[in-house]
C-alpha cells in the first residue's frame, strides 16, 4: 500500500531569489530517498521552472510594492514516488492548453522562450497543471525515483 512518509510545506514570496531557495530546499528534503544525481537534477530543473513562473508570470499585474506568495507541498512516498506541488494565487493561465504548448509565451520573446512546461513535462513523470482565472495556478509534479539497486546500474 502506497503511504506517506513525509511531507513538507512552504510558503515563499515570489521574489527572484527564492527559485534557488525552493531548489535547495527540495533537493535537501528529497534527500531521505537517496536519489541518483541525475533524478536529483531533473527535479531541480523542473521545480526552477514552475517557481519561476509563480514568479514572472503570476502576480505580473499586481501593483508594484505589493508581493504575491508561492505555495510548496511536497510528499515523499513508501513506494519511492515523490509528489511536487506548486501553486499561487495570483492571475491565472487563459488556456491552459494553448500555454503548455512549446514556445508558447506571453512573456516578450527576450527572456521568455515558452519552454517551461515542456521542461517540466520532460524531466518529471507526470505533469499536471490547473488553473482558473483571477485565482491562480497549481502545478503538480510526480517523480518516481528508481530503488537503490536500479540506480547503481
Ligand atoms: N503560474 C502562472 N501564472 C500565470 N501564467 C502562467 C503561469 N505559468 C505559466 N503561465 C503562462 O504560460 C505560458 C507558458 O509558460 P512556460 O513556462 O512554458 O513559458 P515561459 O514562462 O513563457 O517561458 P520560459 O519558461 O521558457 O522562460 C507563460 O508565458 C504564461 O503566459
Ligand atoms: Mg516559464
Amino acid at each position: 500500500m502506497r503511504t506517506i512518509i513525509n511531507e513538507m510545506k512552504l510558503r515563499l514570496p515570489a521574489i527572484s531569489v527564492n527559485e534557488s531557495v525552493c531548489r535547495s530546499v527540495i533537493s535537501a528534503f528529497l534527500a531521505e530517498l537517496d536519489p541518483t544525481v541525475e533524478e536529483l537534477g531533473d527535479v531541480r530543473l523542473a521545480v526552477s521552472e514552475a517557481v519561476t513562473n509563480c514568479i514572472v508570470h503570476a502576480y505580473r499585474d499586481i501593483p508594484s510594492g505589493e508581493c504575491g506568495n508561492i505555495y510548496i507541498s511536497v510528499r515523499l512516498y513508501n513506494t519511492r514516488e515523490v509528489s511536487i506541488e506548486i501553486s499561487d494565487n495570483g492571475c491565472g493561465i487563459e488556456n491552459v492548453e494553448e500555454a503548455m504548448k512549446p514556445m508558447f509565451t506571453t512573456g516578450d520573446g527576450t527572456e521568455r522562450c515558452g519552454m517551461g512546461f515542456l521542461v517540466m513535462e520532460s524531466f518529471t513523470d507526470a505533469l499536471n497543471v490547473k488553473s482558473k482565472r483571477g485565482k491562480g495556478t497549481t502545478v503538480l509534479m510526480r517523480k518516481f525515483l528508481k530503488s537503490s539497486a536500479e540506480g547503481e546500474k
